[in-house]
C-alpha cells in the first residue's frame, strides 16, 4: 500500500463518521460529503508549485504568489460530483472534467457512459474524484482512460478505500498517488466496502 496516503484530521475523522452514520439524511450527507472534500483537497494540494506575483497591498508593494500548474478536478460521475464542489471551494479557477461510470451490478466491472476533458491535459495536474474505491474497476478504468487523453501527472483522491481496490489501482497505475480519510477492512460479497457508508450515489442523489 505505498502508493497510499490517509490524510488524517480530527475534523475530517468528524466529518467521515456523519457520512459513515445510516441516519444521516441526504442533506447533512451532501454538506458533509462537500466539506470533507475540502478539508482533504486542504492536505492533497500542499505541494502545489507557486511563482511569484508582484502586488501592492494598501501600504506597498510586495511579493505574493499565484499557482502556477494548471489543474484539472475530475470528478467520477455520479458521487464525485459532490467531491468536487468541496475542491472548486479551494481553487475556483480550476478546469473540470466529468467521466460518467457505472458498476454493472452483476459482473462489478464499470461501463463508461460519458466524458468531457479540458484541453492540455498532458500539462495539467489532475485530481480524479470519487468517494469510493471499491473494487477499484471504475478508478482503474478512469486513470486509464484520462492517460489514453494524454493525462500524465495524475493523483486519485477518494473519502473511503478497501484494500481491493487500493492493490488494484496500484498495480496498473504504479505511477498514481492515492489519497484517502480511510481504509477500511474488505468488500462484501456485492463489491460494498466494510464498514464503508454505504451506496455514495443513492445516498447523495436520493436514488435509493
Ligand atoms: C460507485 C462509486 C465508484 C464506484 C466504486 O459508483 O462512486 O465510482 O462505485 O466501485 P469500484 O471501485 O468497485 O469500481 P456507482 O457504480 O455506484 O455509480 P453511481 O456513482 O452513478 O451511483
Ligand atoms: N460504491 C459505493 O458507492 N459504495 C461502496 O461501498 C462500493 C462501491
Amino acid at each position: 500500500m505505498k502508493n497510499l496516503v490517509i490524510v488524517d484530521h480530527p475534523l475530517i475523522r468528524r466529518d467521515l463518521s456523519t457520512l459513515r452514520d445510516r441516519r444521516t439524511e441526504r442533506g447533512r450527507f451532501r454538506t458533509t460529503l462537500r466539506r470533507i472534500s475540502s478539508l482533504i483537497a486542504f492536505e492533497v494540494t500542499k505541494d502545489l508549485h507557486l511563482k511569484p506575483r508582484v502586488l501592492r497591498t494598501p501600504l506597498e508593494e510586495t511579493t505574493g504568489h499565484s499557482v502556477s500548474e494548471d489543474i484539472v478536478f475530475l470528478p467520477v460521475l455520479r458521487a464525485g460530483l459532490g467531491m468536487a464542489e468541496g475542491f472548486l471551494d479551494f481553487l475556483p479557477e480550476a478546469k473540470v472534467g466529468h467521466i460518467g461510470l457505472y458498476r454493472d451490478e452483476e459482473t462489478l466491472k464499470p461501463i463508461n457512459y460519458y466524458s468531457k476533458f479540458p484541453k492540455n491535459l498532458k500539462r495539467s495536474l489532475i485530481f480524479v474524484l470519487d468517494p469510493m474505491l471499491a473494487t477499484g474497476g471504475s478508478a482503474t478504468a478512469a486513470i486509464s482512460f484520462i492517460k489514453e487523453k494524454g493525462g500524465r501527472k495524475i493523483r486519485l483522491v477518494s473519502v473511503v478505500a478497501a484494500p481491493e481496490g487500493v492493490k488494484k489501482v496500484s498495480s496498473r497505475h504504479r505511477d498514481v498517488k492515492i489519497y484517502a480519510a480511510a481504509l477500511d477492512r474488505r468488500l462484501n460479497s456485492k463489491g460494498y466496502i466494510l464498514p464503508g457508508l454505504g451506496d455514495a450515489g443513492d445516498r447523495t442523489f436520493g436514488t435509493d
